[in-house]
């Protein structure tokens, strides 16, 4: 391994990033304390003076070295108002003669308006942002850009007046006012020293809306949310759902807010959901706005869950943040289980773990058995854009999950408690994170941290032995090699099970090694194989197991169909009941496919269809569970599953089962459908939520069965809000419906000037079932509404296609590979970070039947022989060759 210096050296000048370890981790050698900016923004470029407050440790007549952007032209340099002799490398500004100590004043330009990276200062619409987390704000100034370097921030924005009226940044406004000219300016203060990456600035004509909230300690608050004057009829939810996590935070965890101002601002070109800066957070439009008539019940849903996880960052992130970004899952993991809690409690706590779940299986489970498996706490990487992942962000919240689990609530909350106490104002690593919730506890959770270090997904095998009256219950663990990691270690995890006796009463048999609690029996697995003795078990009692999810693992078991179908019906654990439904739907599914693979007969058993009997017949059953529990598994999880992925012979299966349930059950769907239909007009409250989304599943099906045009046309012409007009959409967009055609343009002509509605119209059709999807979407991306300029629009048609229409990106053409391939190359060149959001699916290529698995590779390699391309593709595309 090369020393430090030779590797700063070589990344400084290298033509390509070289690759950073966890291992050599320094503390920074120049500290800032203190910064004034002063941003003057024009049209055609900005300047830039920062005045720093700065240290240096170590070797005092060394150069400093600081991070300084390719995007940034530097216009001069002084050390305590002397001019500096400096010198540019290819990612860094080396300065000379800073000594111990002093004022550094820096003076850069730069271009927002070309800026399409989005990272740094760009522009969006007309108005001025930045954005950055993880290194944008060395795109702004030349800086020790690094999140352990925390200083307090004074802000001095000066703009046109008449096209930025509004001049925003983090913490207190402190003075404002004209300059002639037409300009104006204002400043801000942050009195809370932060890391560079929760920097912020915004300028622009942005209307606002107030409200106010007073904390528990009685702190008058003022909340903000800033957005295009004509989206301010789409804030009010955002409002209530700020106003919701507030009073949340502060009643489960005791965090109150600790600024008198709060800010939020939509911006219509943003790289990622939203960002917690301090004080100012940044939201992608898709994620602060909603209307009925623009936003699903999800898109609700999801909007609350997002300004929840920015606001909650403000502990959990901002007070207390990251040493390095190895520790991303410090706070991202610990934020995103924080708003899925909150979700939670908000909504139906048993819905919610299950989408939760389903988000696991269907991303997070194929990255850990891909190519680019990393642990949540990676220990290398290149570009460090490449780790938000779902491995980062909800397997890291998975983690905390079972420690809480294996704590328990009041543990918890002490070990956050002391969290704080120890760390507040700090930069630390999940180490930190783990120790206090090991003292708080009194747990030893050595073994438990492997789940920070080692990547990939264990299988869980779980089987059981009668001995006379009692039960062996068997737990074996086993992880695959994952890159890098040949070896795995056994996982200490939490496995939460329970027991339903024949009359469909839950039992609680006396048990060696486990804890029964209210939810169940809590098992503690650590060894590779384990085995538990519950005593006096009465004869076909059913184990009910991995309730609530305990962990994130992919379980085998003994359980037979009828074991299954039993639990269905009984289970009291909503995890454990749905997943009965799902292990069976999996079985009808897996059992077709490989039929017609063999080109036999389809089986003649259908677990899953008759098990469905059983619910429609269940009169006390939720809407929104029944719904649950009739979604099949989606194509990307069910191929998880097969030895050989076969995707065309999986989609033809998967849509032979539903088509069986369309004509088994017509009848009860029908009039389950038709009892659902609003009686009055829209509302947004649970049961009429519940209802649309039974309602708008059944009408899926019943999409299948003869008169199905007329029904979808109807359920569209009907619809008084987006999510029963986008379900009528995605059947249309299926289909061959004699009104397809003039359906689809309605559509297009009532969103053509609403991005995010227009975003929906290209989506459903890059996800239609229709065997021409490829050539519709190679057709989609000339149309006059697209661009790769703008990532919402990009992801709304390809991501869509690539990620979540898996037989239609594995088209036997090979097209669809073909043209990921070249959408990548043709990003790259406007927002690398986005085309390196795109390579995953073309990596996969391993379990893939060999000859689309040629294909896939031939796509990387073309990908790879572009000279030009960017380090953030290159790095995961180079890991998907391999
Ligand atoms: N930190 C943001 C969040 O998860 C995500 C983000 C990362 C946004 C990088 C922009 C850039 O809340
Ligand atoms: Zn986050």
């Amino acid at each position: 391994m090369m020393d430090q210096a030779v590797r700063n050296g070589t990344e400084a000048q290298a033509e390509h990033k070289v690759e950073i370890f966890l291992a050599d981790y320094e503390p920074p050698k120049t500290v800032v304390t203190d910064i004034r900016l002063v941003f003057c923004l024009f049209d055609t470029h900005a300047d830039i003076t920062a005045t720093s407050t700065f240290t240096r440790n170590g070797d005092l007549a060394a150069p400093m070295v600081l991070d300084a952007g390719d995007m940034l032209e530097i216009v001069s340099v002084k050390l305590d108002g002397v001019a500096a002799r400096h010198s540019r490398g290819k990612r860094t500004l080396t300065v000379e003669g800073a000594g111990a100590g002093g004022t550094l004043e820096i003076v850069t330009r730069i271009k927002p308006q070309d800026n399409t990276k989005l990272e740094g200062l760009y522009r969006s619409g007309g108005m001025f942002c930045t954005q950055c987390e993880a290194e944008g704000f060395r795109q702004i100034t030349a800086f020790p850009d690094r999140p352990d370097v925390m200083a307090r921030y004074a802000v001095r924005i000066e703009a046109d007046k008449a096209s930025c009226p509004v001049l925003l940044s983090n913490g207190n406004p402190v003075a404002s006012g004209g300059l002639g000219e037409g300009r104006h300016f204002a400043e801000w203060e942050d009195p809370f020293p932060k890391p560079s990456y929760l920097f912020a600035l915004v300028a622009g004509d942005l209307g606002h809306i107030t409200d106010h909230f007073t904390t528990a300690s009685g702190r008058r608050v003022t909340l903000n949310i800033y957005a295009d004057p004509r989206d301010l009829d789409k804030c009010d939810h955002a409002m209530e759902s700020l106003k919701r996590s507030m009073r949340w935070d502060e009643e489960v965890y005791g965090l109150e807010y600790d600024l008198d101002l709060f800010n939020i601002v939509a911006v219509g070109d943003f790289n990622m959901g939203a960002m917690e800066n301090k004080g100012l957070n940044v939201f992608n439009t898709k994620c602060v706005l909603a209307s009925p008539e623009t936003a699903t019940d999800r898109d609700y849903d999801s909007v609350e869950g997002i300004i929840g996880h920015e606001y909650f960052h403000n502990w959990t992130g901002n007070r207390v943040t990251c040493r390095d970004w190895f520790q991303l899952s410090l706070k991202e993991g610990l934020t995103v289980f924080r708003d899925q809690e909150f979700s939670a409690d908000m909504g139906s706590r048993a819905v919610k773990r299950l989408d939760d779940v389903r988000i696991l299986r269907s991303h997070q489970f194929p990255e850990d058995g891909g190519p680019l498996a990393h642990p949540v706490r990676p220990d290398r990487y290149v570009e460090i854009n490449n780790f938000y992942t779902v491995t980062v962000y909800n397997k890291g919240a998975e983690v905390i999950r079972m420690m809480h689990r294996l704590i328990g609530a009041e543990a918890f909350r002490k070990g956050m408690d002391l969290y704080f106490a120890r760390h507040d104002g700090q930069a630390v690593t999940c180490d930190d994170f783990a120790a206090a919730m090991a003292d708080a506890s009194g747990k030893d959770l050595s073994q438990f941290k492997r789940w920070y270090s080692q990547a990939g997904t264990p299988v869980l095998s779980v089987s059981r032995a009668r001995t006379g009256n009692d039960v062996i219950v068997t737990i074996e663990q086993e992880t695959a090699p994952t890159p890098g990691q040949p070896v795995k270690e056994p996982f200490h995890m939490p496995f939460l099970m329970g027991w339903v006796a024949t009359d469909g009463q839950a039992i609680t048999p006396v048990v060696t090694g486990g804890d029964w609690r209210e939810d169940g029996c809590l098992l503690e697995v650590r060894e590779g194989r384990q085995s538990f003795t519950f005593k006096d078990v009465p004869e076909g009692a059913v184990p009910s197991l991995l309730r609530g999810f305990s962990a994130p693992v992919r379980l085998k078991s003994d359980l037979t169909r009828e074991d299954l179908a039993f639990l269905l019906r009984y289970d009291s654990d909503p995890f454990a009941r749905w997943e009965a439904a799902q292990t069976l739907a999996r079985d009808q599914v897996l059992g077709v496919t490989a039929a017609l693979i063999e080109g036999r007969n389809a089986p003649a058993d259908t677990p899953f269809s008759d098990a469905v009997e059983s619910l429609f017949a269940d009169k006390a059953l939720d809407p929104a569970f029944l719904a649950e529990l009739l979604t099949l598994p989606g194509e990307v999880e069910l191929g998880q599953m097969m030895e050989v992925l076969e995707p065309g012979h999986l989609h033809e299966a998967r849509e032979a089962t539903l088509n069986d349930l369309a004509t088994r059950y017509e009848a009860e769907m029908r009039a389950r459908y038709d009892s659902l239909r609003p009686k009055g007009g829209y509302k947004q409250d649970g049961a009429a939520r519940a209802a649309r989304r039974l309602a708008n599943l059944l009408l899926q099906f019943l999409a299948r069965r003869p008169g199905g045009d007329a029904l979808v046309k109807a359920h569209y012409e009907a619809a008084d809000n987006m999510t029963d007009r986008i379900a009528a959409l995605s059947a249309v967009s299926d289909s061959d419906f004699a009104c397809r055609g003039a359906i689809l343009a309605d559509f297009y002509e009532r969103s053509k000037d609403e991005p995010l509605v227009l975003d929906k119209w290209f989506a459903v059709q890059a996800t239609s079932r229709r065997g021409d999807t490829v050539q519709k979407v190679r057709e989609l991306s000339r149309h006059p509404a697209f661009t790769l300029k703008n990532p919402n629009r990009l992801r709304s048609l390809v991501s869509s296609f690539t990620m979540l229409n898996q037989a239609g990106f594995h088209d036997p053409s090979g097209q669809g590979y073909r043209f990921l391939a070249e959408t990548i190359l043709a990003v790259d060149k406007i927002n690398p970070l986005i085309a390196a959001r795109l390579v995953a699916p073309l990596g996969r290529w391993a379990r893939v039947e060999p000859a689309r698995q040629a294909m896939m590779l031939d796509s990387l390699r073309f990908i790879l022989d572009e000279p030009k391309l960017s380090d953030d593709v290159r790095e995961l595309a180079a890991k998907s060759l391999k």
